[in-house]
C-alpha cells in the first residue's frame, strides 16, 4: 500500500505519484494477449513522457511510440532504441531526429510524406482510415473519415512500392471490442491484399474509470478479436498503448485550500485543470477521495484554483466532506495527466514520484519560477515613442531596450 498521506507531506502537492508494480502488471497483461502471435509493444509516450517511466517501461521489453521532439528525447533518455514515429505534421527536422535516434518505424499519415522518408532505412507504414467511429469522446475518436488522421484505403496504391505496412488506430478509452475487430478485420485484409508484412493496430484499450466501467475485458478482447482476426495475419504486428499501461498505475495528490458553501458546496484544492484537464476536456470522470475520509458524506464539486468555470475536477459527487488543508487523491491519472498539464494563470506544474516497493523517487521536481520564466525575455527593441523604460525615464523615440 502507497503511504500517500507521507508522500503527500514529504514532496508537496500538487504531487503525481505512480506505482511501478501496476505498471508491470498492466505490461504483463498486455503481453499475455498477444501470446503465440509476432506482436510488438510500444508505450505511446504522450500518454506519459517522464523518461523514468519510460526507462521501468523499456526494463519490461516495451519499446516506444513518439509524436513531437520532447517525446522522443524522453525515449532517447530512457535509452529505448525501439521507437516508432506517429503524427500528422511531422517536419524535416522530427524526421532527421528521429532516425538519428536509430528508430525503426514510421507511420506516415499521408503518402504526401513519402518525401521526407525516401532516404532513410526506416520501415514505413501508411495510416488508413477505416472510418470507424469509437473511443471515450468525439475528440479522442479518431478512426472516422471526417477525423483528421490517415487517409483512406483507396490511397494506398499511391505510396505501394514504398511501404513496409499499415496502420490503423482508431481512438482512445475504448471498451468494446466489437470496433477493434472490425477495424482489424480491414486493417489484415488490406495488408494481406497488398502483401505487406507489418499491421500496427494503434492503441485504444478502454480503462475502467467510474464504477460503472470496466477495462477492455483482454479475455474477451483475445477471443473475439486477437484469435480469429489478428492470429491468421501472416506478419509482425505492432502495438500502441498508452493509457492501459499507465493510468491505474497514477494518482494525483492535491490539497484541499478552502470548502466553500454557495449554491453548491465546493471544494478548492490546489491545482485543477492546470494539472489534469481531462475532466475539462473530455468531461472524463475520475474518482476522488479524501486519503483520509473522516466528515460526513456530502454532495460536492471539487474544483481547482484557474480562473475558468469549466475548472471542475468532479462534478456533484459524494465523498467525505474535507478540511482546509486535507489531502484528496485523484485516480487513474497516470495517462494525459503531467503528459497534458499546463502553466495556466502562471502555476506551476506538479512533481513527479515513482513509488518501486519500499523505494520512492523524485523522477520530477517541482516547477520553480525560473523554469516558468527560462525560455522568456523582458526585453524588447521598440520604435514606439512613447514606450517608457523604466531605468530611462526620458524617452528618446529611438529603438531602446525597455526593462
Ligand atoms: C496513433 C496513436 N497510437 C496510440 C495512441 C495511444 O492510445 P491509448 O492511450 O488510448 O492506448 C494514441 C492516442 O490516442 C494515438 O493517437
Amino acid at each position: 500500500m502507497i503511504d500517500f498521506a507521507n508522500l503527500a507531506s514529504e514532496f508537496g502537492t500538487p504531487l503525481y505519484v505512480y506505482d511501478a508494480t501496476e505498471v508491470r502488471r498492466r505490461i504483463h497483461l498486455a503481453r499475455a494477449v498477444f501470446e503465440g502471435l509476432d506482436a510488438h509493444i510500444f508505450f505511446a509516450v504522450k500518454a506519459n513522457t517522464n523518461p523514468a517511466l519510460l526507462s521501468l517501461i523499456k526494463m519490461e521489453g516495451v519499446g516506444a511510440d513518439v509524436v513531437g521532439p520532447g517525446e522522443l528525447e524522453a525515449a532517447v533518455r530512457a535509452q529505448i532504441r525501439d521507437l516508432l514515429l506517429n503524427g500528422n505534421g511531422k517536419t524535416p527536422a522530427i524526421a532527421g531526429a528521429f532516425v538519428d535516434a536509430g528508430g525503426s518505424y514510421v507511420s506516415m499519415d499521408t503518402p504526401d510524406e513519402l518525401s521526407l522518408w525516401h532516404d532513410f532505412p526506416v520501415k514505413r507504414l501508411l495510416r488508413v482510415n477505416p472510418n470507424i467511429v469509437a473511443g471515450g469522446h468525439k475528440h479522442i475518436a479518431t478512426g472516422g473519415n471526417v477525423h483528421k488522421f490517415g487517409v483512406a484505403p483507396e490511397r494506398i496504391p499511391e505510396a505501394i512500392g514504398y511501404l513496409d505496412g499499415l496502420h490503423v488506430h482508431i481512438g482512445s478509452q475504448i471498451l468494446d471490442p466489437e470496433p477493434f475487430r472490425e477495424a482489424y478485420t480491414a486493417g489484415v485484409n488490406l495488408a494481406q491484399s497488398y502483401k505487406l508484412k507489418l499491421l500496427d493496430i494503434g492503441g485504444g484499450w478502454g480503462i475502467r474509470y467510474g464504477h460503472d466501467e470496466r477495462d477492455l475485458d483482454l479475455d474477451e478482447f483475445r477471443e473475439r478479436v486477437v484469435l480469429p482476426v489478428l492470429r491468421p495475419f501472416d506478419g509482425t504486428l505492432l502495438v500502441e498503448l498508452g493509457r492501459w499501461i499507465i493510468a491505474s498505475a497514477g494518482s494525483l495528490l492535491l490539497q484541499v485550500i478552502s470548502v466553500k458553501k454557495s449554491g453548491k458546496t465546493f471544494v478548492v484544492v490546489d491545482a485543477g485543470m492546470n494539472a489534469l484537464i481531462r475532466p475539462a476536456l473530455y468531461d472524463a470522470w475520475h474518482d476522488v477521495e479524501p486519503i483520509r475520509p473522516r466528515g460526513p458524506r456530502c454532495l460536492c464539486d471539487v474544483v481547482g484554483p484557474v480562473c475558468e468555470t469549466g475548472d471542475v475536477l468532479a462534478h456533484d459527487r459524494e465523498l467525505a466532506l474535507p478540511d482546509p488543508g486535507d489531502i484528496l487523491r485523484i485516480a487513474n491519472t497516470g495517462a494525459y495527466g503531467f503528459s497534458m498539464a499546463s502553466n495556466y494563470n502562471g502555476t506551476m506544474r506538479p512533481a513527479e514520484v515513482l513509488v518501486d516497493g519500499a523505494n520512492t523517487t523524485l523522477i520530477r521536481r517541482r516547477e520553480t519560477l525560473d523554469d516558468f520564466f527560462a525560455t522568456c525575455s523582458t526585453q524588447f527593441r521598440t520604435s514606439h515613442a512613447t514606450q517608457r523604460n523604466d531605468s530611462d525615464s526620458h524617452s528618446s523615440g529611438e529603438p531602446h531596450e525597455s526593462n
